[in-house]
């Protein structure tokens, strides 16, 4: 199956979002990320609805929205609303997973779990069949920009076992520090989505660096 690159807007140039969308459109990414924050499960608050919205009116591309939020609950059928087409929300943020990814199938769009650095990937064993995509971050979430933690390539090989296993048709999902440097061996490993930020929007040419980490990431 062919990986996929999702370039995280929050590294782009607010200011000129919908020319940053459009260049995402012709390029060879297949899903945009977007990180929502909320200043309270994580020390940042990014954007929120209005932003995604925005986003939605120009992107072709899949939204995968990325919650880095408490009580993503209330607010799944407004993602719904605004554009999402697959929202993750952090297994740190929910008493009642289950539930949560339930009702993010409920609306129609495919449901995400993110796991932070420190969460093993044994918390998912029971939920795991009913996951369409896993996030394993692999920095701290909060900021783009930080450096790709290393233990991350064992978590992709216990998490691509877990899914062999449990007959689980979820996707693996790569957040944080992807750059030229870790995309072949983390797709080696089991990664199936890689997202990168900074990699790609501080890049000289984004269109370039995305084929480039697409090609990496395929070979
Ligand atoms: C971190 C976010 C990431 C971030 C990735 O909290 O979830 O999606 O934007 O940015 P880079 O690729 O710069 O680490
Ligand atoms: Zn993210």
């Amino acid at each position: 199956m062919t990986k996929i690159i999702a370039p995280s807007v929050l590294a782009s140039d607010f200011a000129n979002l919908q020319s940053e969308i459009e260049m995402l459109n012709q390029s060879d990414a297949e899903w945009i990320h977007i990180d929502v924050m909320d200043g309270v499960f994580v020390p940042n608050i990014s954007f929120g609805m209005p932003v995604i919205q925005a986003i939605k009116k120009h992107a072709k591309k899949t939204m995968d929205v990325h919650l880095m939020i408490v009580n993503p609950d209330q607010y799944i059928s407004t993602f719904k609303k605004v554009g999402a087409d697959i929202l993750t929300v952090h297994y740190e943020a929910c008493t009642h997973l289950h539930r949560t990814l339930q009702a993010i199938k409920a609306e129609g769009m495919k449901a995400g779990v993110a796991l932070n650095p420190h969460t093993p990937i044994s918390v998912l064993e029971d939920v795991i069949r009913d996951i369409d995509l896993v996030c394993l971050m692999s920095v701290n979430p909060g900021f783009g920009g930080q450096s790709f933690i290393e233990n991350t390539y064992k978590k992709v090989i216990q998490l691509k076992h877990l899914i062999e296993q449990s007959s689980s048709e979820a996707k693996i999902e790569i957040d944080g520090g992807v750059t030229d440097k870790n995309a072949h061996k983390l797709v080696t490993a089991g990664a199936d989505v890689l997202v990168a930020g900074s990699f790609v929007f501080k890049a000289n040419n984004p269109i370039e660096t995305i084929k480039k980490l697409k090609a990496l990431a395929n070979s």
